[in-house]
């Protein structure tokens, strides 16, 4: 049984991840390239027919996913060591299967790209975590504004433009996905297109980076105003992918969590800086030399108070992370979430750890508690498994995960990364593997 036929049946899961807690991390992690920002970036592929390179992608499950999508699209991928080699000469813009669109949310990233470049698309509705209901009108309001036609039915959505347009675009909210479809479909479009209130997250400041190595005029990356040029063609490159701020403060969160000394490397301390500026809140010295970090928490955590934004503020992927830490700490914490409904999937699995956690709407009271008690737990979605993680390396005595597949999306190598940095994990059964 897969795990969507299980989940449909509602049959308990079989645990696949089992940590023995209470042992303070050390060491150095490595951090790989940004999930985050790969997936754009690998639909940003199909905006040219050249060859692209991309050195150092790890094979995280939301990357071969979207790697699935594209040889469905007739798109000429390999691998070379770590590098992905991609070329969507002979791509057919039809052809996204669904079954593997609605795995992932990033997937609808294809849209801008595929009607950009052959002016005409069809890509089925996606799916991705269970974290609230993630509409997708911001891209379809911005696709219409740069001259698509936009038609709805059995699941897919159709657009056609036989070329785009240049246009005004203020964005409701400054949505990460939306900003990063309209900036690739913009690319190509006729003339200036604005993006106001656009997402200034890193990965779109990447994925602006990577459009301009292909040729692309792209103004603003960073900021709220984006500003775009169309040109007739985009050319091939290789380019280096960021590194990864969400895994490497995953790692620099769980040694918060356990009283440990962790450096990660390589990354890039200015994406950082929200979750540091926290943690030493919290009582931790942190020490940052060219692209590492280092983070030593030798007293219980201090409570602090949180709220996830847009970037530059506190990344929602970090709150289930954080509040897993923050639920052994000496006081109460207020955490809020404001990017996401409903991303508070986690708490019921550490209160059965002990935590002490209470919910209003989107706001959770964290009274930390002076230890965590070892439990069988079941992950939910991606950073929800990461936080329960946190807190059974934290614990007193054995957990259990099941559906620890979630945390294949986004982490390379997690259960090695962590039992090099001294803790007892060991995963048993093999997730699904895709
Ligand atoms: C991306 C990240 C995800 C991160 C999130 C916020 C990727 C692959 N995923 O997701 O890890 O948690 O940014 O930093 O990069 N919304 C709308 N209408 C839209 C689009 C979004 O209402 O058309 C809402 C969503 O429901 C959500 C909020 O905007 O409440 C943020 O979503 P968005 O920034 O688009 O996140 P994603 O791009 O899906």
């Amino acid at each position: 049984m897969n795990h969507e036929e299980q989940e449909q049946t509602g049959i308990a899961h079989e645990p696949d991840l089992y940590i023995q807690g209470g042992r303070p991390l050390r060491g150095e992690a490595r951090i790989e390239a940004s999930k985050n920002a790969v997936l754009p970036i690998l639909s940003a592929t199909l905006l040219t027919p050249d060859a692209v390179r991309l050195p150092g992608v790890p094979w995280l499950h939301d990357v071969d996913t979207l790697s699935r999508v594209h040889k469905a699209l007739g798109t000429d991928l390999q691998r070379e060591g770590h590098d992905l080699i991609v070329q969507t000469n002979d791509v057919d813009p039809f052809a996204a299967p669904e079954h593997l669109v609605r795995r992932m949310r990033a997937s609808f990233l294809i849209a801008g790209p595929l009607l950009a470049r052959f002016g005409a698309a069809r890509v089925p509705l996606p799916g991705g975590c269970a974290i609230g209901s993630r509409p997708i009108d911001l891209h379809l309001k911005g696709l219409v504004a740069l001259g698509a036609d936009v038609q709805s039915g059995n699941g897919s959505i159709e657009f056609r433009a036989p070329r785009l347009h240049g246009a005004n675009i203020y964005l409701d909210f400054p949505s990460v996905g939306a900003t990063e479809n309209l900036l690739m479909a913009a690319t190509l479009a006729d003339g200036w297109t604005t993006i106001e209130n656009a997402a200034q997250e890193p990965e779109v400041v990447d994925l602006a980076n990577f459009l301009c190595s292909l040729g692309a005029e792209v103004r603003g990356a960073g900021t709220a105003e984006l500003r775009i040029h169309g040109v007739r063609r985009l050319h091939g490159a290789e380019y280096q992918v960021i590194s990864d701020r969400i895994e490497a403060g995953t790692y620099l969160v769980a040694t918060a969590a356990t009283g440990g000394d962790v450096t990660v490397a390589p990354v890039l301390p200015e994406h950082l800086k929200p979750l540091l500026a926290k943690l030493r809140e919290a009582g931790g010295v942190i020490e940052v030399h060219g692209d590492t970090v280092r983070l030593r928490q030798s007293e219980r955590l201090r409570p602090i108070d949180v709220k996830t934004m847009p970037h530059p503020g506190f990344p929602t992927d970090l709150q289930a992370p954080l509040m897993a830490a923050l639920s052994l700490a000496d006081g109460t914490s207020v955490i809020t979430e404001t990017v996401f409904e409903n991303r508070f999937m986690h708490v019921s699995e550490l209160r059965r750890m002990g935590a002490d956690i209470k919910i209003e709407g989107r706001t959770a009271m964290v009274t930390g508690v002076s230890h965590l008690t070892g439990a069988n737990l079941h992950a939910s979605d991606l950073r929800a498994a990461a936080a329960l993680v946190i807190a059974a390396l934290a614990a007193d005595g054995r957990s259990t995960i099941a559906d620890a597949y979630h945390l294949d999306r986004g982490y390379a190598n997690l259960e090695e990364k962590f039992a090099q940095l001294g803790a007892d994990i060991e995963r048993r059964t093999c997730s699904e593997v895709l």
